[in-house]
């Protein structure tokens, strides 16, 4: 873990059980200050304008071939047009400072900050205001998802990203492809109320991403294959598809993943873990300390979901999942259930825990608990490890004990849609009731 002046406090109260899904240090190797003091390069002396019109993709482009190798790519605040897009690949040892908002105006596909290749990198905010505006409602309005992710990193190692905010993606927000020992903190993400407008995806090794809030209708925080050593924290789902783990298709490799401290208001659903035949296996995840309060499903683990079609294989194994301590309330427990763990008949899942978990209808005064070949302990789970079983149903009439949670001041009351310019955020104070972030907001 990068040990940062104000991090070592907060790293001493940890528990080590917090650290464990990381295999290693994770964040850049050299300060800022360090590689700022080393060579700075302002995009406004490559041709950059703050106005609002002149493209910043080529000067970014010149700035960063001046800088990639051990110094800072400075893009002051102002408001910035962006009508090309970037793929700074390779270099090492650099930063890039983003404390302006770039707006988007072109409207290519791809990736508008595609960051590849490099070693010992820094993407931030130094006031955090920094801000990449996608303005994907003017795609979306005409009824279309096509059109660019807005930052996508591939193969970096040792590496964070924080303290920025990515609002209305014309399709993705932000894809960490193939990395290595990285901390993404401090964000805040807003898309439009539709689907595959997805807030962070992670396949990587050895990530941290913590403090994070997600408004969107598609993946909040998601883990895709192959994934190993992720520590997801504080996590705000604030009227969001929510987290998942998936889609999952053929040679699933995830392991080691602990979600800690996942609000999540109005989405789709608090966790999903979604397949639909497929191959390989997810094994050894934590899924702590969950609130949610207003969505569709609860624990939602389904290896027959209807929105993929049907890979080739037995299913993904899944294995020695845990899932403890779930608060708050669900839409409408008759209709979905708190916890359904619908399991791959040719792969049954074993070693499957859920315990402390409660949860209560927000319509109606009843409940199911449904599970298909499913093997663990809690709810309907079955004991041992054996063959396939049908859906098995059970229905509650009686609220739990001790199952209200707090919700968040911030909730989203009403969706943003698709069809008018979102709002810049700021970003928030806290991701998850009662929880300060690891690290101070920058410029708070
Ligand atoms: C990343 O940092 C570690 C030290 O924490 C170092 O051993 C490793 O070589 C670095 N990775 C790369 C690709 O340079
Ligand atoms: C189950 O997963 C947890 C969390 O990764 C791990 O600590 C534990 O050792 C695993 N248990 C087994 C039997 O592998
Ligand atoms: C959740 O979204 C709403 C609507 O934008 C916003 O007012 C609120 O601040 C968000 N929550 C947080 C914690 O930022």
């Amino acid at each position: 873990m990068r040990l940062s002046p104000f991090l070592l406090g907060a790293v001493a109260l940890l528990p080590t059980t917090v650290l464990c899904q990381l295999s290693g240090k994770v964040g850049p190797l050299t300060t800022r200050a360090a590689k700022t003091a080393k060579k700075t390069c302002n995009v406004l002396n490559y041709g950059a304008k703050a106005d609002k019109a002149t493209d910043l993709g080529p000067p970014l482009a010149a700035a960063w071939a001046a800088c990639k190798t051990g110094g800072t790519v400075v893009i002051p605040s102002g408001n910035y047009a962006m009508k090309t897009w970037v793929t700074l690949k390779g270099g090492s040892a650099w930063a890039l400072q983003l404390d302006g908002v770039i707006y988007r105006t072109g409207t290519d596909g791809g990736n508008m900050i595609f960051i590849g290749a490099t070693d010992d990198f820094e993407l931030f905010s130094s006031t955090g205001k920094g801000a990449v505006q996608g303005n994907g409602y003017e795609i979306h309005a005409q009824g279309s998802r096509s059109g660019a992710r807005i930052l996508r990193l591939n193969k970096v190692t040792n590496f964070s990203v924080h303290d920025v905010v990515l609002v209305d993606a014309p399709a993705f927000h932000f894809s960490l492809d193939t990395c290595t020992n990285g901390e993404v903190y401090n964000m805040a993400i807003r898309g439009g109320d539709w689907g595959g407008l997805d807030g962070i995806d992670v396949w990587s090794n050895n990530i941290w991403i913590h403090d994070v809030m997600v408004t969107n209708k598609d993946e909040c925080v998601t883990v895709k294959s192959p994934s190993k050593n992720i520590l997801i924290e504080n996590i705000y789902c604030n009227s969001s598809g929510g987290c998942a783990l998936g889609s999952l298709g053929a040679d699933t490799a995830i392991s080691q993943v602990h979600y800690k401290n996942v609000y999540t208001w109005k989405s789709n659903q608090m966790m999903m873990i979604k397949s639909n035949g497929g191959s390989g296996y997810v094994e050894d995840v934590v899924f702590e300390n969950f609130i949610g309060h207003g969505n569709a499903y609860s624990l939602d683990v389904d290896q027959y979901w209807s929105s993929m079609s049907t890979i080739a294989g037995n299913g993904v194994q899944l294995s020695n999942l845990t899932f403890k301590n779930w608060k708050g309330t669900e839409a409408n427990g008759a209709q979905r259930g708190p916890v359904k763990v619908f399991c791959a008949d040719g792969a049954p899942c074993t070693d499957i825990t859920i315990t402390d978990l409660a949860m209560w209808t927000e319509t109606g005064s009843k409940q199911t608990y449904s599970c298909r070949s499913a093997y663990g302990s809690g709810f309907c789970l079955k004991a041992g490890t054996s063959k396939s079983y049908a859906a098995i149903t059970s229905t509650v009439t009686a609220a739990p004990a001790k199952y209200s949670a707090a919700t968040m001041a911030g909730d989203l009351k009403t969706a943003f849609g698709t069809t008018v310019s979102i709002p810049i955020p700021t970003i928030p104070v806290s991701f998850y009731p009662g929880a300060t972030p690891y690290s101070k907001i920058a410029g708070s």
